[in-house]
């Protein structure tokens, strides 16, 4: 399929290693597409759905011990220790070549292994990058399919010479002693083995578009985020593009297919991405962003006509399920889908489920895989070579208390210290404990493929070099009140705060100057049709001086970590914020 000398020479080193029975050219047709998920059905590693509920869709199950992403064994081998920084877990390159191809020597015997070219980012787009993944796991290829721009097309964008990531994917005998997610930034290589979970195996996503690109954006003067990326539509038909990134199952998927508050008539949220956002300087000096992926890999629970019906919608043919429950007809459910329990399913692991088991059906951590183009909001600029002019970026977590609903930091430079010193409840997406409050800035701590002190370096650099900065804020759907419920509906009505932000860089709005930034006055966040008490509202929109001045203790020691690569202006920043809170 190709005649790319680097191409073949690598793959025939990772043959010699790996000695599959045979090797498969992944070329994306329909007809070679057919054969695998026949094949797949017939191993076992996909169960075929109610074909006329829902057409072309499949269920995957996944081993009970690999359900999550896994932090602890996820490794950045950069050649320094010091360039990995004190945020990643570290190995010497060589030692940790030599330990895994230990692993790798003949995991292949006795399988095939799949060839799959790919691409990151539309085609042909200034910002697309290639892959090549190596997998003996049709789930990974069918995934692939789905997430990316699979096949030939990524052999004609390599071409005769090209370069590309290289991707060894092994299931192995998914032991999570030996689960290893490998990122070699300066090799261009990454190496999984042992896991058959999406984000541990779809090297595409995490490992190649956030941490192999993280480290290519700081080296060649652009950002790759844990990001959505969406389009705010006002009555006039003017679009205003906004990027936000929250921790893992924070609400960016939610976010970037939002449907309004019927109250807000003639305004639309459009679709650019859910989850990764690649971001250059423009000619004109704005930000512009593309979404470097094919496919949605949502979070299933909690999903509903309801809360997310375009996801639902995007999700009802061509779907990969991983980890959700199986109804007696064929069809899925999970909690909080908005249909009943059914009376019996067969649940994540596979087990005879009723509703009085009093266990989940749906492990928490359950998702789908669903092409982008089948969103009823999908945004018509979606593949644009060039992407999408941001004017806006957003942070934000889980936060029970401390932060208010949203705020607006001074400047770029302010910005920067306000994504980095996110802090987030832990969720399912990760293996470990759930709502532990942690510090991931700006969403990247699992993410960032090099030291985060020059992550942050990295982003006031950034700043200098915009000419025409997006405006950046904090927002936060998830304070609770005394009795533990959430204070704010959330989903379509975080619209009325997208709203606020869009008149802010419009300066349409006026605002108020606190400790922490510009706050909103209550007036001017629109709470028509909205059943939230003024006491409430004005809960969300103060803050607590106390609380926030054992957040600088919390924000100077995370800090600490850093060292001397912490740039200065963020202690700066901090003094600020300190002054600021004994004024
Ligand atoms: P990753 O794919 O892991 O990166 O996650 P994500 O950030 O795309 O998260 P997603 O939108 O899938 O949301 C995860 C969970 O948060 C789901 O269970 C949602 O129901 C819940 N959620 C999303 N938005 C809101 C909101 O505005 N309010 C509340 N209370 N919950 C929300
Ligand atoms: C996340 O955990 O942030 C995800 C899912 O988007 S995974 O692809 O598994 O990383
Ligand atoms: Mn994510």
């Amino acid at each position: 399929m190709t005649n790319n000398k680097k191409v073949l020479t690598w793959l025939d080193e990772m043959i010699a290693l790996t000695k599959p029975d045979q090797v498969v050219w992944v070329d994306g047709s329909e007809e070679q597409l057919a054969q695998f998920k026949k094949d797949a059905v017939a191993e076992g590693s996909l169960i075929e759905l109610n074909q006329e509920k829902l057409p072309g869709c499949y269920l995957h199950r996944t081993a009970v011990n690999d359900v999550a992403r896994v932090e602890g064994r996820t490794f950045i081998c950069s050649r320094k220790q010091e360039d990995a920084g004190p945020t990643n877990n570290w190995m010497d390159p060589k030692e940790m070549y030599a330990k895994l191809e230990k692993l790798y020597d003949g995991s292949m015997i006795g399988r095939t292994m799949y060839v799959v070219p790919f691409i990151m980012g539309p085609a042909k787009s200034p910002f697309a990058k290639v892959g090549i993944e190596l997998t003996d796991s049709l789930y990974v290829v069918l995934n692939m399919n789905i997430m990316t721009r699979m096949g030939k097309i990524a052999l004609d964008e390599i071409g005769e010479d090209g370069d590309f990531t290289k991707c060894l994917h092994a299931r192995k005998d998914i032991d999570e002693e030996n689960r290893y997610i490998v990122q070699f930034p300066e090799d261009n290589t990454i190496w999984s083995i042992n896991s058959g979970y999406g984000g541990n195996v779809l090297l595409g996503k995490k490992c190649l578009a956030l941490r192999i690109a993280s480290y290519l954006g700081k080296n060649e003067g652009w950002m790759a985020e844990h990001m959505l990326i969406l389009g705010l539509q006002n009555p006039q038909g003017e679009v205003k593009y906004i990027s936000a990134a929250f921790p893992s199952a924070c609400g960016k998927t939610n976010l970037a297919m939002l449907i309004p508050p019927k109250e807000f008539e003639g305004y639309k949220v459009w679709t650019v991405g859910d989850d990764i956002a690649w971001m250059k300087i423009g000619p004109d000096g704005r930000l512009w962003a593309v979404n470097p992926e094919a496919g949605f890999f949502g979070v299933a629970p909690g999903t509903s006509n309801k809360t997310n019906p375009n996801a639902l919608a995007t999700t009802r043919s061509n779907t990969i399920f991983t980890n959700v429950a199986l109804r007696d007809d064929n069809t899925v459910w999970w909690e909080g889908m908005g249909e009943d329990a059914p009376e019996h399913a067969i649940e994540w692991k596979g087990e005879e489920w009723t509703p009085a088991s009093g266990e989940k059906a749906a492990h928490p951590n359950s998702r789908f895989t669903a092409p982008a183009n089948q969103c009823p909001c999908i945004s018509p600029e979606w593949e644009n070579p060039n992407g999408v002019p941001i004017s806006a970026i957003v942070f934000g977590g889980r936060r029970a208390k401390t932060a208010p609903l949203v705020y607006q930091a001074r400047d770029w430079n302010h910005g920067v210290f306000v994504g980095a010193t996110m802090a987030s409840e832990t969720t399912a997406a990760a293996s470990g404990a759930v709502g532990v409050v942690r510090r991931d800035p700006m969403a990247m701590i699992p993410f960032c493929g090099y030291h985060m002190g020059d992550y942050f370096a990295h982003w006031l650099e950034m700043g200098k070099k915009i000419p025409n900065p997006p405006k950046i804020f904090h927002v936060n759907w998830f304070r609770l009140d005394d009795e533990g419920h959430f204070m704010w509906p959330g989903f379509g009505d975080n619209l009325r705060v997208l709203n606020w932000i869009v008149d802010r860089c419009d300066g349409k709005v006026d605002a108020k100057e606190t400790a922490i930034g510009y706050m909103p006055y209550e007036k001017d966040i629109n709470t028509n049709g909205l059943d939230i008490s003024a006491d409430t509202l004005s809960e969300l929109l103060s803050i607590d001086k106390e609380v926030w001045k054992q957040e600088t203790g919390g924000i100077k020691e995370f800090f600490g970590k850093f060292g001397d690569r912490l740039p200065e202006e963020l202690n700066k920043q901090l003094a600020t914020l300190e002054e600021n809170l004994n004024k």
